[in-house]
């Protein structure tokens, strides 16, 4: 996959949602003025404006977009321009009441909000490529167009539909899928409960029933909603190419399993000219740094690694959490850097003038209510100066020390109901492990089980694969058998593609990698916490490994092959291992059996760590940050320190910090909260 950047876009990308028609034209040209004196080159346009573009059916008003793009060409500022398929007119609605979503418990959503669509819906799918193919036709060639941004965040607020229209459409997708109906009762198991399908009529999208679906029906609907959104996407996406070639194409994703649970971003992803990804922190959380992180490594992540662009985060407070909490000075631009460390290429906001009306009227901006003579004013032209002084890093990689295989199908898969505990939770073990090997200052890559470049990577993490087909165990094997270290965490590797446990026992696609069996799964109680006490001897001189706390799950594991490192101390599996090590191969697989916290994760990871040749970086804060970008254009060392003290980072070499313009060697001083960056010398 080639690497697509905003259209004749010079440096790095900063500005953000720039929503005009909310204000009179006077306000435009103070907008173009505002935005050239913070250094913003690139705005998102249009993301919501159908109603205003179209306000009949088929009759179209562009005369003051017209004059915006004019405008913002003349000011040298770059448009990311919308097709407003998120949001169709009222007309639309009341013409097409069916296009409206229905829950799954049958009730349709009505009009008033936005995202409210039935992506099987041909009449939305019809109208979307109209305003699509009008909004190609006027702009495909104007000088100010850099990039496509194809409708908003497909999968939220609501992705799956329930209607008499989605049920035809799945039936369609399903028959591409399966072949035939033999098939398909085959994978989806019906012979339990007397489910078997005689006739392809007479199967539904998974509506509410009495008590537990059938989990391969749900499992096959949220990978249709999945794809029925992306052919929607690929259809907008084809009309632009064929209009305005040599234009990038993108839709902005929401990566993180915090924010969207819905796209299979695997998919989506190879689909984009550039990955965009939007990201909020969570304001109460603590450490909400991390999870930014773990954010901005799936997006590189789905691009095979790509440079990708920040395309929405927010200057302050946003307005849809319980509290809406401002950034603390400096926070908003180690947000940004933070993000280009990991591989955007610039950073963008919603939105650029914070709104007088409507649901998001106190969502932060980067022109706040209060104005310019504001810390965030001051704070967003800080950030523009920070940014063109990064230009020269431009198209160089984020360089990762470990993997994380995560899958999208795999979570949607283990959340469904009547698991062995309600307390297991895919995302909740990702962001654990995730944050194990930040606080370990580990860079990370995100990978699907399936990715031939796992040999790439020294150390692979699996924290949560409870769906893993017989090849992508095999995958894992492979990886392990070329001298790879691999560390796999409970209930992973259980079941295949139509949630049907493999045969033999658990865990089926691992077993083998693993040198061992699970005898039977031991969930703990809601309070109940197990203690793994370190099996003499498996430590190497030294290096004494400390006892351990679990809780929510134990299994009572039977080695084969394995050597036990960590064995329950007490519990329902007391006396059995609780963490093993198995060489196969060249390599090492290791296996955790129960939940620990990411504090406790780390002696296990340590271990795997030390198999794979990771050599810590103990000297570190943990939260002071070190990531490095290298390529064509040089190497490049960001450090984000996230704590409130002065930290001294060491360099592997001499270097010109670009944000002070100092030359840099030795230890380099980060303040509290601060960033700096430095282009090592060759
Ligand atoms: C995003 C969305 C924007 C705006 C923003 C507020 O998810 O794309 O349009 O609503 O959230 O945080």
């Amino acid at each position: 996959m080639s690497y697509a950047a905003p259209k004749d876009l010079v440096g790095l990308a900063f500005g953000g949602d720039y929503n005009p028609e909310q204000w009179p034209e006077e306000v435009w040209h103070e907008d173009v003025a505002l935005m050239r004196e913070a250094g913003v080159n690139l705005v998102s346009l249009g993301i919501f404006s159908w109603a205003r573009l179209e306000p009949r059916e088929g009759v179209f008003d562009f005369g003051w977009l017209d004059r915006l793009m004019d405008l913002l060409h003349a000011g040298g500022i770059r448009v990311d321009l919308g097709t407003p398929t998120v949001v169709p007119p009222a007309w639309f609605y009341r013409a097409h009441p069916d296009a409206l979503p229905v829950s799954r418990e049958g009730v349709r959503y009505a009009f008033g909000s936005r995202g409210a669509i039935c992506h099987s819906s041909p009449a939305y799918q019809e109208a979307a490529a109209r305003v699509t193919r009008a909004l190609g036709e006027r702009y495909g060639q104007h000088p100010a167009l850099a990039m496509w941004h194809v409708h908003n965040e497909y999968g939220v607020p609501v992705l799956e539909c329930y209607c008499d229209t989605s049920a035809v459409a799945f039936r369609r997708w399903l028959a591409e899928r399966h072949g035939t109906l033999e098939a398909l009762n085959a994978a989806w198991g019906t012979s339990f409960w007397g489910q078997t399908y005689g006739d392809w009529e007479e199967i539904t999208p998974p509506r509410a029933t009495p008590t537990v679906c059938n989990p391969a029906q749900r499992l096959d609907f949220a990978r249709f909603a999945s794809d029925s959104a992306l052919a929607n996407f690929l259809r907008e996406r084809e009309l632009l190419r064929e209009l305005s070639p040599g234009v990038p194409v993108t839709t902005n994703f929401m990566v993180s399993p915090t924010q969207c649970d819905t796209i299979d971003y695997w998919r989506w992803g190879r689909e984009v000219d550039l990955v965009t990804n939007d990201h909020y922190l969570v304001a109460e959380e603590s450490r909400n740094h991390v999870n930014l992180s773990m954010a901005a490594d799936l997006s590189r992540a789905v691009g095979g690694g790509r440079p990708w662009l920040l395309l929405e985060h927010s200057t302050s407070a946003v307005n849809w959490q319980p509290r809406g909490i401002a950034k603390a000075p400096g926070e908003m631009i180690r947000n940004s850097l933070a993000h280009v460390a990991r591989g955007s290429e610039g950073a963008m906001f919603f939105q650029w003038r914070a709104s007088r009306f409507g649901a998001e009227k106190f969502h932060s901006a980067m022109v706040p209510h209060a104005g310019t003579d504001s810390r965030i004013w001051r704070e967003v032209c800080e950030l523009g100066a920070h940014l063109a002084a990064l230009a020269p890093l431009r198209g160089t990689r984020t360089v990762a020390d470990a993997a994380v295989v995560f899958d999208w199908q795999s979570w949607w898969a283990q959340r469904l109901e009547w698991r062995p505990s309600e307390d297991l939770d895919t995302r909740e073990r990702a962001e654990a492990f995730y944050a194990a090997l930040f606080d370990r200052h580990l860079t990370v890559d995100f990978l699907p089980p399936d990715a031939e470049n796992l040999a790439d990577h020294p150390l692979v993490v699996v924290p949560a694969l409870y769906l893993a087909t017989a090849e992508a165990g095999r995958n894992l094997a492979r990886y392990v058998e070329g001298g790879g270290t691999l560390l796999v965490s409970y209930f992973s590797g259980i079941v295949d593609e139509n949630d049907a446990v493999h045969p033999g026992p658990h865990p089926g696609a691992l077993r083998d990698v693993l040198g061992l069996v699970v005898e039977e799964f031991q969930p703990l109680r809601a309070t109940q916490r197990v203690r793994l006490a370190p099996a003499p001897g498996t430590a190497a001189a030294g290096q004494e490994r400390p006892e351990l706390v679990g809780d929510v799950w134990a299994e009572t594991v039977l080695t084969a092959g394995a050597e036990t490192v960590w064995r329950y101390a007490d519990g329902p599996a007391a006396g059995g291992p609780a963490v093993t090590r198995h060489r196969h191969g060249a390599g090492t697989a290791w296996y955790l059996s129960t939940r620990l916290d990411a504090g406790q994760l780390d002696a296990v990871l340590a271990a795997a760590a030390a198999d794979a040749g990771l050599a810590p970086r103990t000297t570190l804060p943990r939260d002071v940050e070190v990531v490095r970008r290298e390529g064509d254009a040089g190497r490049f060392l960001f450090a984000l320190n996230h704590t409130a003290t002065d930290a001294k980072v060491p360099l592997p070499g001499a270097g010109t910090e670009l944000l002070t313009g100092e030359r840099a060697e030795g230890a380099l001083a980060v303040p509290g909260g601060g960033v700096r960056v430095v282009h090592l010398d060759d």
